[in-house]
Protein backbone atom coordinates (compact mmCIF):
# COMPACT_ATOMS: atom_id res chain seq x y z
CA UNK A 1 0.00 0.00 0.00
CA UNK A 2 1.16 3.54 -0.65
CA UNK A 3 0.98 6.53 1.19
CA UNK A 4 0.36 10.19 0.99
CA UNK A 5 2.82 12.44 3.33
CA UNK A 6 2.40 16.17 3.30
CA UNK A 7 4.23 19.05 5.40
CA UNK A 8 1.20 21.74 5.67
CA UNK A 9 0.93 25.34 5.45
CA UNK A 10 2.34 26.10 1.83
CA UNK A 11 -0.04 28.35 -0.05
CA UNK A 12 -1.02 27.03 -3.31
CA UNK A 13 -0.02 29.02 -6.66
CA UNK A 14 -0.22 28.65 -10.02
CA UNK A 15 -2.33 26.96 -12.92
CA UNK A 16 -3.21 23.55 -13.80
CA UNK A 17 -5.08 22.01 -17.03
CA UNK A 18 -8.27 19.35 -15.39
CA UNK A 19 -8.29 15.49 -17.28
CA UNK A 20 -11.27 14.14 -18.80
CA UNK A 21 -14.54 12.99 -16.28
CA UNK A 22 -13.76 9.73 -14.36
CA UNK A 23 -17.67 9.55 -14.02
CA UNK A 24 -18.50 10.04 -18.15
CA UNK A 25 -15.05 8.03 -19.06
CA UNK A 26 -16.97 4.82 -17.41
CA UNK A 27 -20.22 4.69 -18.88
CA UNK A 28 -18.99 5.62 -22.40
CA UNK A 29 -16.42 2.96 -21.90
CA UNK A 30 -18.86 0.40 -21.35
CA UNK A 31 -21.20 1.63 -24.26
CA UNK A 32 -18.10 0.97 -26.95
CA UNK A 33 -19.64 -2.30 -26.64
CA UNK A 34 -22.28 -1.38 -28.05
CA UNK A 35 -20.22 -0.61 -31.77
CA UNK A 36 -21.07 -3.17 -34.14
CA UNK A 37 -18.54 -2.55 -36.92
CA UNK A 38 -15.10 -4.01 -37.57
CA UNK A 39 -13.59 -0.02 -36.75
CA UNK A 40 -12.22 0.99 -33.26
CA UNK A 41 -13.75 3.36 -30.82
CA UNK A 42 -11.75 6.05 -30.34
CA UNK A 43 -11.78 7.96 -26.62
CA UNK A 44 -9.79 11.15 -25.78
CA UNK A 45 -8.99 13.08 -22.78
CA UNK A 46 -9.34 10.36 -20.74
CA UNK A 47 -7.63 10.13 -17.38
CA UNK A 48 -5.17 7.33 -16.29
CA UNK A 49 -6.80 6.31 -13.48
CA UNK A 50 -7.15 2.61 -11.70
CA UNK A 51 -11.14 2.82 -12.52
CA UNK A 52 -10.16 2.92 -16.04
CA UNK A 53 -8.12 -0.02 -15.92
CA UNK A 54 -10.86 -1.86 -14.40
CA UNK A 55 -12.98 -1.18 -16.54
CA UNK A 56 -10.36 -2.26 -19.42
CA UNK A 57 -10.14 -5.81 -17.96
CA UNK A 58 -13.74 -5.81 -17.82
CA UNK A 59 -14.13 -5.31 -21.68
CA UNK A 60 -11.04 -7.22 -22.33
CA UNK A 61 -12.69 -10.40 -20.15
CA UNK A 62 -15.63 -9.90 -22.55
CA UNK A 63 -13.46 -10.75 -25.59
CA UNK A 64 -12.71 -7.01 -26.39
CA UNK A 65 -9.39 -4.97 -26.87
CA UNK A 66 -8.47 -2.17 -25.32
CA UNK A 67 -5.48 -0.13 -26.56
CA UNK A 68 -4.16 2.71 -24.51
CA UNK A 69 -1.51 5.14 -25.96
CA UNK A 70 -1.47 8.23 -23.46
CA UNK A 71 -4.55 9.91 -22.79
CA UNK A 72 -6.53 7.88 -25.74
CA UNK A 73 -8.15 4.71 -25.68
CA UNK A 74 -8.72 2.43 -29.06
CA UNK A 75 -12.08 0.24 -28.18
CA UNK A 76 -12.95 -3.17 -30.55
CA UNK A 77 -15.32 -5.35 -29.96
CA UNK A 78 -15.07 -7.21 -33.20
CA UNK A 79 -14.32 -10.30 -30.86
CA UNK A 80 -17.10 -9.78 -28.36
CA UNK A 81 -17.83 -13.54 -27.23
CA UNK A 82 -18.82 -13.61 -23.28
CA UNK A 83 -21.84 -11.90 -21.28
CA UNK A 84 -20.74 -12.68 -17.89
CA UNK A 85 -18.34 -10.57 -16.02
CA UNK A 86 -15.84 -12.47 -13.36
CA UNK A 87 -16.74 -11.92 -9.88
CA UNK A 88 -13.70 -10.53 -9.46
CA UNK A 89 -14.29 -7.49 -10.89
CA UNK A 90 -17.86 -6.57 -10.44
CA UNK A 91 -16.65 -6.49 -6.90
CA UNK A 92 -13.49 -3.96 -7.59
CA UNK A 93 -15.82 -1.32 -9.04
CA UNK A 94 -19.52 -0.51 -8.91
CA UNK A 95 -19.80 0.82 -12.41
CA UNK A 96 -19.40 -2.68 -13.73
CA UNK A 97 -23.27 -2.57 -13.68
CA UNK A 98 -23.29 0.01 -16.92
CA UNK A 99 -22.48 -3.00 -18.63
CA UNK A 100 -26.25 -4.73 -18.14
CA UNK A 101 -27.58 -2.53 -20.99
CA UNK A 102 -24.90 -2.39 -23.83
CA UNK A 103 -24.52 -6.56 -23.30
CA UNK A 104 -28.48 -7.00 -23.38
CA UNK A 105 -28.62 -4.61 -26.33
CA UNK A 106 -25.57 -6.10 -27.81
CA UNK A 107 -26.26 -9.70 -27.20
CA UNK A 108 -29.08 -10.29 -25.44
CA UNK A 109 -27.58 -11.29 -21.92
CA UNK A 110 -25.64 -10.75 -19.39
CA UNK A 111 -24.70 -12.06 -15.49
CA UNK A 112 -23.13 -10.11 -13.20
CA UNK A 113 -22.83 -10.41 -9.52
CA UNK A 114 -24.24 -7.42 -7.46
CA UNK A 115 -21.75 -4.60 -7.21
CA UNK A 116 -19.65 -4.46 -4.15
CA UNK A 117 -20.90 -1.52 -2.12
CA UNK A 118 -18.33 0.61 -0.55
CA UNK A 119 -17.85 2.24 2.01
CA UNK A 120 -20.27 5.23 1.39
CA UNK A 121 -23.56 3.36 1.79
CA UNK A 122 -25.75 0.24 0.27
CA UNK A 123 -25.26 0.77 -3.29
CA UNK A 124 -28.62 -1.15 -4.99
CA UNK A 125 -29.22 -1.70 -8.57
CA UNK A 126 -33.24 -1.80 -8.08
CA UNK A 127 -34.06 1.23 -10.32
CA UNK A 128 -31.88 -0.08 -13.07
CA UNK A 129 -33.47 -3.46 -13.12
CA UNK A 130 -37.12 -2.18 -13.12
CA UNK A 131 -36.40 -0.55 -16.17
CA UNK A 132 -34.51 -3.45 -17.97
CA UNK A 133 -37.62 -4.90 -17.21
CA UNK A 134 -39.63 -2.67 -18.67
CA UNK A 135 -37.66 -2.72 -22.05
CA UNK A 136 -38.58 -6.66 -22.38
CA UNK A 137 -35.31 -8.14 -20.32
CA UNK A 138 -36.18 -11.15 -18.03
CA UNK A 139 -34.63 -11.01 -14.48
CA UNK A 140 -33.46 -13.56 -12.72
CA UNK A 141 -32.08 -13.38 -9.36
CA UNK A 142 -30.09 -16.19 -7.57
CA UNK A 143 -27.21 -16.26 -4.91
CA UNK A 144 -25.30 -12.85 -5.20
CA UNK A 145 -26.08 -13.22 -9.17
CA UNK A 146 -28.15 -11.10 -11.94
CA UNK A 147 -28.78 -12.94 -14.63
CA UNK A 148 -30.93 -11.15 -17.55
CA UNK A 149 -31.76 -11.89 -20.86
CA UNK A 150 -34.24 -10.89 -23.83
CA UNK A 151 -35.24 -12.23 -27.45
CA UNK A 152 -34.87 -8.29 -28.48
CA UNK A 153 -35.51 -5.14 -26.25
CA UNK A 154 -38.37 -3.31 -27.27
CA UNK A 155 -38.97 0.36 -26.62
CA UNK A 156 -41.32 1.71 -23.38
CA UNK A 157 -42.52 4.73 -21.03
CA UNK A 158 -40.15 4.07 -17.96
CA UNK A 159 -40.38 6.44 -15.36
CA UNK A 160 -37.57 6.54 -12.36
CA UNK A 161 -38.65 6.49 -8.68
CA UNK A 162 -35.34 8.41 -8.30
CA UNK A 163 -32.97 10.27 -10.53
CA UNK A 164 -30.26 7.79 -10.44
CA UNK A 165 -26.97 8.51 -12.68
CA UNK A 166 -26.41 5.13 -13.14
CA UNK A 167 -30.03 3.91 -13.96
CA UNK A 168 -30.17 6.72 -16.13
CA UNK A 169 -27.36 5.54 -17.97
CA UNK A 170 -27.76 1.63 -18.17
CA UNK A 171 -31.49 2.13 -19.74
CA UNK A 172 -30.08 4.66 -22.07
CA UNK A 173 -27.48 2.21 -23.43
CA UNK A 174 -30.46 -0.68 -23.46
CA UNK A 175 -32.59 1.45 -25.68
CA UNK A 176 -30.48 3.02 -27.42
CA UNK A 177 -30.86 -0.24 -29.53
CA UNK A 178 -34.27 -1.42 -28.87
CA UNK A 179 -36.86 -1.68 -31.03
CA UNK A 180 -39.50 1.77 -31.12
CA UNK A 181 -39.50 4.52 -29.16
CA UNK A 182 -38.33 4.75 -25.09
CA UNK A 183 -39.34 7.62 -23.20
CA UNK A 184 -37.71 7.71 -19.34
CA UNK A 185 -39.19 10.14 -16.76
CA UNK A 186 -37.25 11.78 -13.96
CA UNK A 187 -33.86 10.74 -15.47
CA UNK A 188 -30.71 12.09 -13.46
CA UNK A 189 -29.49 15.72 -15.38
CA UNK A 190 -25.63 15.49 -14.57
CA UNK A 191 -23.31 16.31 -16.99
CA UNK A 192 -21.68 13.10 -17.40
CA UNK A 193 -25.78 12.09 -18.80
CA UNK A 194 -25.08 14.44 -21.22
CA UNK A 195 -21.53 13.44 -22.61
CA UNK A 196 -23.67 9.93 -22.80
CA UNK A 197 -25.80 10.81 -25.32
CA UNK A 198 -23.72 12.68 -27.20
CA UNK A 199 -21.40 9.60 -27.67
CA UNK A 200 -24.32 7.24 -28.32
CA UNK A 201 -25.25 9.75 -31.31
CA UNK A 202 -21.38 9.79 -32.36
CA UNK A 203 -22.22 6.53 -33.01
CA UNK A 204 -25.85 6.82 -34.73
CA UNK A 205 -28.31 6.44 -31.58
CA UNK A 206 -30.88 8.59 -31.62
CA UNK A 207 -30.98 10.12 -28.09
CA UNK A 208 -32.46 13.50 -27.05
CA UNK A 209 -33.03 14.90 -23.54
CA UNK A 210 -30.08 14.55 -21.50
CA UNK A 211 -29.44 17.09 -18.80
CA UNK A 212 -33.49 17.34 -18.73
CA UNK A 213 -35.67 15.61 -16.67
CA UNK A 214 -36.91 13.66 -19.68
CA UNK A 215 -34.57 11.17 -22.13
CA UNK A 216 -36.59 10.32 -25.38
CA UNK A 217 -34.88 7.61 -27.51
CA UNK A 218 -35.73 6.16 -31.02
CA UNK A 219 -34.38 2.40 -31.21
CA UNK A 220 -31.76 2.07 -34.18
CA UNK A 221 -30.67 -1.33 -35.35
CA UNK A 222 -26.96 -0.99 -35.02
CA UNK A 223 -24.27 1.48 -34.16
CA UNK A 224 -21.09 1.97 -35.44
CA UNK A 225 -17.64 3.00 -34.16
CA UNK A 226 -16.73 6.85 -33.55
CA UNK A 227 -13.96 9.29 -32.06
CA UNK A 228 -14.81 11.09 -28.80
CA UNK A 229 -13.46 13.03 -26.58
CA UNK A 230 -14.79 13.04 -23.05
CA UNK A 231 -15.55 15.96 -20.92
CA UNK A 232 -13.15 17.62 -17.82
CA UNK A 233 -13.74 16.27 -14.20
CA UNK A 234 -15.92 18.86 -12.92
CA UNK A 235 -15.19 16.90 -9.36
CA UNK A 236 -11.30 16.93 -9.72
CA UNK A 237 -12.12 20.80 -10.40
CA UNK A 238 -13.35 21.32 -7.47
CA UNK A 239 -11.10 19.42 -5.41
CA UNK A 240 -8.52 21.54 -6.34
CA UNK A 241 -10.21 24.72 -5.89
CA UNK A 242 -11.28 23.63 -2.36
CA UNK A 243 -7.35 22.72 -1.78
CA UNK A 244 -6.32 26.22 -3.43
CA UNK A 245 -8.75 28.17 -1.24
CA UNK A 246 -8.02 26.02 2.34
CA UNK A 247 -4.10 27.14 1.42
CA UNK A 248 -5.28 30.46 1.17
CA UNK A 249 -3.44 30.16 -2.31
CA UNK A 250 -4.27 31.44 -5.91
CA UNK A 251 -4.63 28.89 -8.90
CA UNK A 252 -6.13 29.10 -12.10
CA UNK A 253 -7.79 26.19 -13.43
CA UNK A 254 -7.74 25.93 -17.28
CA UNK A 255 -9.74 23.73 -20.24
CA UNK A 256 -12.49 23.34 -17.96
CA UNK A 257 -16.69 23.93 -18.18
CA UNK A 258 -17.63 26.50 -15.67
CA UNK A 259 -21.21 26.02 -15.79
CA UNK A 260 -20.55 22.59 -14.50
CA UNK A 261 -19.66 23.71 -11.47
CA UNK A 262 -22.14 26.42 -10.49
CA UNK A 263 -23.62 25.36 -7.29
CA UNK A 264 -20.07 24.97 -6.14
CA UNK A 265 -19.28 28.44 -7.26
CA UNK A 266 -21.94 29.71 -5.82
CA UNK A 267 -21.54 27.95 -2.35
CA UNK A 268 -17.89 28.31 -2.12
CA UNK A 269 -18.52 32.11 -2.45
CA UNK A 270 -20.41 32.03 0.40
CA UNK A 271 -17.79 30.30 2.33
CA UNK A 272 -16.28 33.77 1.34
CA UNK A 273 -13.47 32.45 -1.24
CA UNK A 274 -12.85 34.75 -4.57
CA UNK A 275 -13.45 33.40 -7.31
CA UNK A 276 -13.31 34.58 -11.04
CA UNK A 277 -14.41 32.71 -14.29
CA UNK A 278 -14.16 33.19 -18.01
CA UNK A 279 -15.51 30.98 -20.43
CA UNK A 280 -12.87 28.03 -20.01
CA UNK A 281 -11.21 28.14 -16.51
CA UNK A 282 -11.82 29.30 -12.69
CA UNK A 283 -9.50 31.10 -10.49
CA UNK A 284 -9.73 31.01 -7.10
CA UNK A 285 -7.94 34.44 -5.02
CA UNK A 286 -7.04 34.25 -0.98
CA UNK A 287 -10.14 34.93 1.44
CA UNK A 288 -11.71 35.12 4.61
CA UNK A 289 -12.79 31.74 4.84
CA UNK A 290 -16.53 32.45 6.75
CA UNK A 291 -19.01 29.07 7.94
CA UNK A 292 -22.18 28.57 5.44
CA UNK A 293 -25.28 28.05 7.40
CA UNK A 294 -26.40 24.67 4.76
CA UNK A 295 -24.87 22.72 2.47
CA UNK A 296 -27.20 20.40 1.51
CA UNK A 297 -25.78 17.79 -1.55
CA UNK A 298 -28.50 17.25 -4.47
CA UNK A 299 -28.43 15.55 -7.66
CA UNK A 300 -27.39 17.93 -10.51
CA UNK A 301 -27.70 20.81 -10.72
CA UNK A 302 -27.52 20.89 -7.09
CA UNK A 303 -24.32 20.58 -5.30
CA UNK A 304 -22.43 17.37 -5.94
CA UNK A 305 -22.28 14.37 -3.40
CA UNK A 306 -18.60 13.66 -4.74
CA UNK A 307 -17.43 17.09 -3.50
CA UNK A 308 -19.17 17.13 0.08
CA UNK A 309 -16.15 15.92 1.41
CA UNK A 310 -13.78 18.09 0.35
CA UNK A 311 -15.95 20.71 1.24
CA UNK A 312 -15.93 19.17 5.12
CA UNK A 313 -12.29 19.63 4.73
CA UNK A 314 -12.35 23.28 3.73
CA UNK A 315 -15.37 24.26 6.31
CA UNK A 316 -13.17 22.96 8.64
CA UNK A 317 -11.12 25.89 9.19
CA UNK A 318 -13.94 28.68 8.03
CA UNK A 319 -15.09 30.80 11.03
CA UNK A 320 -18.44 29.91 12.52
CA UNK A 321 -20.82 26.87 12.26
CA UNK A 322 -21.06 24.97 8.90
CA UNK A 323 -24.24 22.30 8.71
CA UNK A 324 -23.60 19.77 5.63
CA UNK A 325 -26.66 17.61 5.05
CA UNK A 326 -26.00 14.58 2.58
CA UNK A 327 -29.24 13.67 1.15
CA UNK A 328 -27.88 10.95 -1.51
CA UNK A 329 -25.52 8.28 0.34
CA UNK A 330 -26.12 7.22 3.93
CA UNK A 331 -22.94 7.04 4.67
CA UNK A 332 -20.95 9.41 3.13
CA UNK A 333 -19.34 10.98 6.09
CA UNK A 334 -16.38 8.56 7.63
CA UNK A 335 -13.93 11.41 6.73
CA UNK A 336 -15.29 13.66 9.77
CA UNK A 337 -13.73 10.81 12.24
CA UNK A 338 -10.50 11.73 10.92
CA UNK A 339 -10.90 15.25 10.20
CA UNK A 340 -11.74 15.55 13.99
CA UNK A 341 -8.15 13.57 14.59
CA UNK A 342 -6.85 16.72 12.87
CA UNK A 343 -8.27 19.23 15.72
CA UNK A 344 -11.24 19.93 13.77
CA UNK A 345 -14.43 20.11 15.49
CA UNK A 346 -17.20 18.21 13.53
CA UNK A 347 -20.32 16.14 14.90
CA UNK A 348 -22.31 13.79 12.78
CA UNK A 349 -25.70 12.89 13.26
CA UNK A 350 -27.38 10.90 10.83
CA UNK A 351 -27.05 12.34 7.48
CA UNK A 352 -26.53 15.92 9.40
CA UNK A 353 -22.87 17.02 9.82
CA UNK A 354 -22.27 20.16 11.81
CA UNK A 355 -18.69 21.64 11.60
CA UNK A 356 -17.54 24.50 14.17
CA UNK A 357 -14.71 25.93 12.57
CA UNK A 358 -11.40 26.04 13.63
CA UNK A 359 -8.41 28.50 13.73
CA UNK A 360 -5.98 25.60 12.13
CA UNK A 361 -5.94 21.98 11.72
CA UNK A 362 -3.06 19.85 13.09
CA UNK A 363 -0.83 17.48 11.34
CA UNK A 364 -1.36 13.15 12.08
CA UNK A 365 -1.73 10.38 10.81
CA UNK A 366 -5.10 9.77 8.89
CA UNK A 367 -6.96 6.81 7.03
CA UNK A 368 -8.68 6.75 3.84
CA UNK A 369 -12.35 5.39 3.58
CA UNK A 370 -12.75 5.83 -0.33
CA UNK A 371 -12.13 8.41 -3.09
CA UNK A 372 -13.58 11.78 -2.17
CA UNK A 373 -12.97 11.14 1.97
CA UNK A 374 -9.09 10.07 0.76
CA UNK A 375 -9.33 13.56 -1.91
CA UNK A 376 -10.87 15.54 1.80
CA UNK A 377 -7.75 14.42 4.08
CA UNK A 378 -5.07 15.57 1.25
CA UNK A 379 -6.90 19.23 1.75
CA UNK A 380 -6.73 19.34 5.31
CA UNK A 381 -3.41 18.24 5.26
CA UNK A 382 -2.28 20.66 2.96
CA UNK A 383 -3.86 23.24 4.86
CA UNK A 384 -2.70 21.90 8.31
CA UNK A 385 0.43 22.80 10.55
CA UNK A 386 2.65 20.24 10.69
CA UNK A 387 3.26 16.95 9.03
CA UNK A 388 -0.01 14.43 7.74
CA UNK A 389 0.39 11.34 6.28
CA UNK A 390 -2.75 10.25 4.47
CA UNK A 391 -2.86 6.01 4.28
CA UNK A 392 -4.11 3.47 1.60
CA UNK A 393 -3.57 6.32 -1.20
CA UNK A 394 -5.20 3.80 -3.59
CA UNK A 395 -8.75 4.76 -2.69
CA UNK A 396 -7.41 8.18 -4.47
CA UNK A 397 -6.25 6.77 -7.59
CA UNK A 398 -9.46 5.43 -8.40
CA UNK A 399 -10.47 8.54 -9.31
CA UNK A 400 -7.67 11.40 -9.62
CA UNK A 401 -4.88 11.12 -12.06
CA UNK A 402 -1.64 11.35 -9.60
CA UNK A 403 -2.83 13.98 -7.17
CA UNK A 404 0.26 14.73 -5.90
CA UNK A 405 1.96 15.67 -9.12
CA UNK A 406 -0.54 18.07 -9.81
CA UNK A 407 -0.60 19.33 -6.28
CA UNK A 408 3.39 19.95 -6.69
CA UNK A 409 2.75 21.62 -10.04
CA UNK A 410 0.87 23.98 -7.88
CA UNK A 411 4.07 23.95 -4.83
CA UNK A 412 2.72 21.86 -2.08
CA UNK A 413 4.79 19.98 -0.13
CA UNK A 414 3.64 16.26 -0.91
CA UNK A 415 5.27 12.59 -1.27
CA UNK A 416 3.67 9.55 -2.17
CA UNK A 417 5.60 6.69 -0.16
CA UNK A 418 5.25 3.08 0.63
CA UNK A 419 3.67 1.83 3.83
CA UNK A 420 5.91 -0.37 5.47
C1 LIG B 1 -22.80 7.88 -9.65
O1 LIG B 1 -22.99 6.75 -8.81
C2 LIG B 1 -21.33 8.26 -9.54
N1 LIG B 1 -20.49 7.16 -10.00
C3 LIG B 1 -21.01 8.57 -8.06
O2 LIG B 1 -19.64 8.98 -8.01
C4 LIG B 1 -21.90 9.73 -7.62
O3 LIG B 1 -21.67 9.97 -6.25
C5 LIG B 1 -23.38 9.35 -7.83
O4 LIG B 1 -23.61 9.00 -9.22
C6 LIG B 1 -24.33 10.49 -7.49
O5 LIG B 1 -24.01 11.61 -8.25
C7 LIG B 1 -20.32 7.01 -11.35
O6 LIG B 1 -20.87 7.75 -12.15
C8 LIG B 1 -19.39 5.92 -11.77
P1 LIG B 1 -26.93 6.95 -8.15
P2 LIG B 1 -24.37 5.91 -8.89
O7 LIG B 1 -27.46 5.75 -8.83
O8 LIG B 1 -24.83 5.80 -10.29
C9 LIG B 1 -29.75 5.15 -4.84
C10 LIG B 1 -17.45 9.08 -7.15
O9 LIG B 1 -16.97 9.41 -6.05
N2 LIG B 1 -30.09 4.12 -5.83
O10 LIG B 1 -27.31 8.30 -8.63
O11 LIG B 1 -24.20 4.68 -8.10
C11 LIG B 1 -28.33 4.96 -4.30
O12 LIG B 1 -28.33 4.01 -3.26
C12 LIG B 1 -18.71 8.22 -7.21
O13 LIG B 1 -16.96 9.39 -8.27
C13 LIG B 1 -31.12 3.21 -5.56
O14 LIG B 1 -31.74 3.26 -4.50
O15 LIG B 1 -25.34 6.89 -8.08
C14 LIG B 1 -27.97 6.32 -3.81
O16 LIG B 1 -28.47 6.51 -2.51
C15 LIG B 1 -19.24 7.86 -5.83
N3 LIG B 1 -31.42 2.25 -6.48
C16 LIG B 1 -28.71 7.24 -4.79
O17 LIG B 1 -29.70 6.44 -5.44
C17 LIG B 1 -30.75 2.16 -7.68
O18 LIG B 1 -31.07 1.27 -8.50
C18 LIG B 1 -27.80 7.85 -5.86
O19 LIG B 1 -27.26 6.80 -6.58
C19 LIG B 1 -29.72 3.08 -7.94
C20 LIG B 1 -29.40 4.06 -7.01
Amino acid sequence: MEKFLIEGGKSLKGSLSIKGAKNSMLPIMAASVLNSSPRDVELKNIPIIQDMFVMKQILQSLGMEVKSAGNTLLISSRNLDSYSIPDRLMREMRSSVFLMGPLLGRLGRVRVTYPGGCSIGPRPVDLHLKGLEALGAKIEENNGYIFASTSGLRGADIHLDYPSVGATENLMMAAVLARGKTVIYNVAKEPEIVDLQNFLNAMGGRVKGAGTETLRIEGVDSLESCSYRIIPDRIVAGTILMAAAATGGEVLLKGIIPAHLDAVVAKMKEAGVIIRSTEDSLEVLNGRLKAVKTLRTLPYPGFPTDLQAPMMALLAIAEGESVIVESIFEARFRHAHELNKMNARISVNGRTAFIEGVKKLSGTTVHTSDLRAGAALVIAGLAAEGSTVVSDVSHIDRGYERLERDLQKLGAKIERAVEI
